[in-house]
C-alpha cells in the first residue's frame, strides 16, 4: 500500500498548550499507523492579521506562500485547534485565509481531519463545528466527519503520554479514517 503523507499543526503557539500536545500525540499515532506524517508549528509561519490594503501593496506574505506549499505537499491534514468563544481562534482563521488567498485550491486537493483539546468538558466541540463551516463551506475542503475532541485535557493523557480513555478509541477511528481519505488524494 502507498503512504500518505500527512501534516500535523496546532491552532496555538502558546508555551505549553493543550492543543500542540494534541498534535504531538495525533503526529506520533499517526506515524506509528504508516503515515508520512510532518508536524509543524505555526509559529515558523508567522503572518499578519489578513489586510486586504497590505495585500494590494505588498503581496501575499512569504509565509503565506511557504505554508501553502506545505499544505500542497500532503495528501491530508490534522489541525489541532483551541476554543476561543465558543469558536475558531484567530490564529487559526487568519492562517486559513492566508492560505487561501495564495490559492484556495489547494483545500479542495486534499483530506482534512480536526481536532480540539480544552480544559472544559466539551472539548473544544464548537471550535471543531467553526472550523469545519470554515473550511468545508468557506474553502470547499473535504472535512472527514471522525473528529477527535479532548476534554479536560490536562488529564486526558496516560503516563505514555497516549490519549486515556474514553478519547482513545474514537480518536484511533479518526486517524485510520485520515489515513484512507489521504490515499485517495495520493497522485
Ligand atoms: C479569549 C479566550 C476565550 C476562550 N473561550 C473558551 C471557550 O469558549 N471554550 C473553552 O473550552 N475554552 C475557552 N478558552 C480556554 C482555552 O480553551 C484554553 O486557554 C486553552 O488552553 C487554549 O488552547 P491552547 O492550550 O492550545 O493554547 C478561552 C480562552 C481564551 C484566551
Amino acid at each position: 500500500m502507498s503512504t500518505p503523507k500527512i501534516l500535523v499543526f496546532a491552532g496555538s503557539i502558546r508555551t505549553g498548550s493543550l492543543n500542540e500536545r494534541l498534535a504531538s500525540y495525533v503526529a506520533r499515532t499517526l506515524s506509528g499507523l504508516g503515515a508520512d506524517v510532518t508536524h509543524i508549528s505555526l509559529k515558523d509561519y508567522a503572518l499578519p492579521l489578513y489586510d486586504g490594503d497590505l495585500e494590494a501593496s505588498d503581496g501575499q506574505p512569504e509565509n503565506a506562500k511557504r505554508l501553502h506549499a506545505v499544505f500542497a505537499a500532503h495528501q491530508g491534514i490534522f489541525l489541532a485547534g483551541p476554543e476561543y468563544n465558543a469558536s475558531v481562534t484567530p490564529l487559526t482563521k487568519n492562517t486559513l485565509d492566508w492560505v487561501s488567498r495564495v490559492d484556495i485550491g489547494v483545500f479542495r486537493t486534499r483530506a482534512f481531519a480536526l481536532g480540539a483539546a480544552s480544559e472544559g468538558r466539551l472539548g473544544g466541540y464548537r471550535s471543531l463545528m467553526a472550523t469545519r463551516q470554515v473550511l468545508e463551506l468557506g474553502c470547499g475542503a473535504f472535512v472527514q466527519p471522525e473528529m477527535v475532541s479532548v476534554a479536560q485535557a490536562s488529564k486526558a493523557y496516560d503516563d505514555n503520554g497516549d490519549l486515556a480513555e474514553p478519547g482513545r478509541k474514537t480518536a484511533q477511528r479518526a486517524f485510520q479514517s485520515l489515513i484512507a481519505n489521504a490515499l485517495r488524494y495520493l497522485p
